[in-house]
């Protein structure tokens, strides 16, 4: 029996250690996969062209606003295969908290692509990838450095510059382990980002002092990366939270678990993403610490905690 064709496409969720607002303005930031959550889609035969997704399930005529640039990418990509008139049903399953900082829209978008890709059996390289999700990106976030599809669509940590080729380099460092917390609050990244470049217009020296501040602090961490130093990476990731709520993407739910994070005894603490809610994460030098972390952080109001090993030598 023929077996029924059908396409899968696979991306994880990501985490911005350092870096994340003032990537937007050219600035540095240091971010992984987050292989933990992820999303998935399959692309199956059908005689309509439908969307069925975790709270959506439909016509790709009637996809709602919030999944606008899902609709997108699903129109770009058929058209760059040359496949506009071709139906079929596309399913998309998440394990990735929607609008926590944590990659979802980017993660979607490149797990639709490789699916379609994969269903008329085309390869798909990262260069016919990134412009179609960053174009997907544009709808969802306005202005997106493209540090959230570089993220989720690889397998190595970045340090990563807008605009420039993407440079991965190894996130090893001895006995780190790194708690992520969702607050459990949507952050909206689109308003954060467009509300940062307000406060940058009206008072573009102050904000770009914050901006530079914040691009410094991530040449540092890479440095304390790279030599081992996770007490220094924890002091750094503190400074940075600094310059995050200068910038006011912070707020009260997340500063209340960096607090908690940091009196349980983190090393350093900040919000990762977008901010406004979404998610924080927290540095640890042990296994044990860092579940110590994780329970206090959920007993002060965290939906959800992880605990990532941030070295191969642990
Ligand atoms: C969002 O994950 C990270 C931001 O820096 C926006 C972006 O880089 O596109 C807030």
């Amino acid at each position: 029996m023929k077996k029924e064709k059908t396409g899968h496409g696979r991306a994880s969720g990501k985490i911005i250690l350092m870096g994340e607002h003032s990537v937007v303005y050219g600035e540095p930031a240091i971010a992984f996969p987050f292989q933990e959550t992820y999303i998935s889609t399959k692309v199956e035969p059908d005689t309509n062209m439908l969307v069925d997704c975790h709270y959506f399930c439909g016509e790709l005529s009637e996809v709602p606003p919030q999944l606008k640039s899902v609709k997108e990418v699903i129109k770009q990509t058929l058209n760059v295969l040359h496949k506009e008139k071709e139906t079929f049903k596309i399913t998309i399953t998440s394990t990735i908290p929607a609008e926590r900082g944590m990659g979802s829209s980017a993660a979607a978008a490149v797990s639709i692509v490789r699916a379609l890709f994969d269903y008329f059996d085309m390869p798909c390289t990262q260069s016919e990838l990134l412009p179609l999700v960053n174009r997907a990106e544009k709808i969802a976030h306005g202005n997106p450095s493209g540090i959230d599809a570089a993220a989720t669509s690889g397998n190595d940590s970045l340090f990563f510059i807008k605009g420039q080729p993407i440079e991965s380099f190894p996130m090893n460092v001895s006995n780190a382990y790194l708690i992520v917390a969702d607050t459990g609050i949507k952050g909206q990244t689109r308003a954060a980002v467009s509300d940062v470049a307000h406060l940058f217009e009206q008072n573009k020296q102050r904000v770009s002092q914050h901006i530079t501040e914040l691009g410094h602090l991530t040449k540092l961490a890479k440095q304390a990366i790279l030599t081992d130093d996770v007490y220094l990476l924890g002091k750094i990731m503190n400074q940075a939270q600094v310059q995050l709520k200068a910038l006011t993407v912070s707020n009260d739910q997340l500063d209340q678990l960096v607090v908690t994070a940091r009196e349980n005894g983190a090393l350093g603490a900040k919000l990762t993403g977008g901010g406004r809610g979404g998610c924080m994460i927290a540095l640890a030098d042990s296994k044990e610490q860092a579940v110590k972390i994780a329970t206090a952080i959920e007993a002060a109001g965290a939906k959800a905690t992880w605990i990532q090993s941030l070295g191969v030598k642990n």
